[in-house]
């Protein structure tokens, strides 16, 4: 299969490139006002995954949009509060009370054509779709919004085991119709988000965190042998051995370290390995973060590599740090 990501010239996006850091995305998205109109309403939505792109000239476009639509697009309203985060009402977990794939994707479709959209740009760039990943989206549902400790979801997957593996089951099946509507709609590469997977341990991760990006995986190869897949099981750790072994994924997006075992392992199956400075740094800018560019291009400079971030872009992140950033890898020289 043809992987296509040359070691030398590594191409770079942002997770959360299109975001609050932007001020042109301050000006759509208060036009607008609420965050889930802005993801459905495809002109704008369209304009806003682009703002990046004009302005830094990543390599990829990642939609706008956002992992919680899914809940939405099930029944569960979602709202964004300024200074809190996303918010979901509270809503009867039982398979009953749930909209039918056919109504969610009709929910859904502003979406697929704000991808449309991008496409006919007919720009050289690949375009990203994405979900969130089963676990991560029910752990939303579940805590209605975002957590700390993760107390709600922890305790539901432990009494509720039934209805846990309905609702990873439910949301495995609408998440590959979503995707496949997507790539449909023109999205060259489909990215999973699984944020919340370092909260498993062996048994659960197996159960929540592999089976179903496994059966999203799958699902989607199975009807597009052809389209790249971004896998983000985030904070993993050591499972993240059994993550590649099991999901033979394009890429494999990471958070931090990955070991040398699991960077050979990438090299011999040509898994692209995606990543991975950290906000944070990205956020202080200066010689620190010039450095870790330079450190995180020679620790990968022999697998395909595409540089990002270990997690999205930080809000009030200083123009000119990403500015610098995309430079310095864009005309990067290696020292061997
Ligand atoms: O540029 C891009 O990356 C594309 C768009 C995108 C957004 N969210 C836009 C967004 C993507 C890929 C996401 C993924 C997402 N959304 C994840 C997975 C990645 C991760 O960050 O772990 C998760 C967990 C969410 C859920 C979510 N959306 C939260 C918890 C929040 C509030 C806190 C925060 O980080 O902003 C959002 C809001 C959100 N999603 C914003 C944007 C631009 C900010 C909304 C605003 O106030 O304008």
């Amino acid at each position: 299969m043809d992987k296509s990501f040359s070691s030398r010239s590594v191409p770079i996006w942002f997770m959360r490139q299109a975001g609050r850091y932007l001020p042109e995305y301050h000006i759509l998205r208060n036009k607008e006002r609420s965050f889930l109109k802005t993801c459905f309403n495809p002109e704008v939505a369209a304009e806003i995954s682009l703002q990046p792109i004009t302005r830094f000239d990543f390599d990829f476009i990642i939609l706008f949009a956002d992992i919680l639509v899914i809940p939405h697009a099930l029944g569960q309203n979602v709202d964004f509060v300024n200074g809190i985060g996303p918010v979901l009402d509270k809503f009867e977990l039982n398979r009953n009370n749930c909209n039918s794939d056919k109504k969610a994707l009709k929910i859904l479709s502003p979406i697929f054509e704000t991808i449309k959209i991008i496409k006919n740009k007919s720009l050289p760039k690949k375009i990203i779709g994405f979900c969130g990943g089963p676990f991560t989206v029910l752990t939303y549902m579940v805590e209605r919004g975002s957590s700390r400790d993760h107390k709600k979801i922890l305790n539901f997957i432990k009494n509720k085991p039934n209805l846990t593996r309905d609702w990873i089951k439910k949301i495995t099946e609408i998440s590959i119709k979503y995707l496949l509507e997507q790539i449909k709609a023109g999205a060259d590469l489909i990215k999973v988000f699984d944020s919340w997977a370092g909260l498993l341990k062996e048994k659960e991760y197996e159960e929540y965190i592999i089976k179903p990006n496994k059966e999203i995986f799958e699902g989607i190869k199975k009807e597009r042998k052809k389209t790249k897949t971004i896998f983000f099981p985030r904070r993993s750790k050591k499972f993240i051995d059994i993550f590649l072994r099991e999901i033979n994924c394009d890429v494999i997006s990471i958070d931090q370290h990955l070991s040398k075992k699991n960077m050979d392992y990438c090299r011999k199956k040509e898994i692209t390995i995606q990543g991975n400075l950290s906000p944070e740094l990205l956020f202080a800018g200066g010689k620190k973060m010039d450095e870790e560019v330079k450190k995180i291009m020679e620790k990968y400079k022999n697998n395909k590599h595409i540089f990002n971030l270990s997690h999205g872009v930080l809000p009030n992140t200083p123009l000119e740090n990403v500015k610098q950033v995309v430079k310095q890898v864009k005309n990067y020289e290696f020292t061997d």
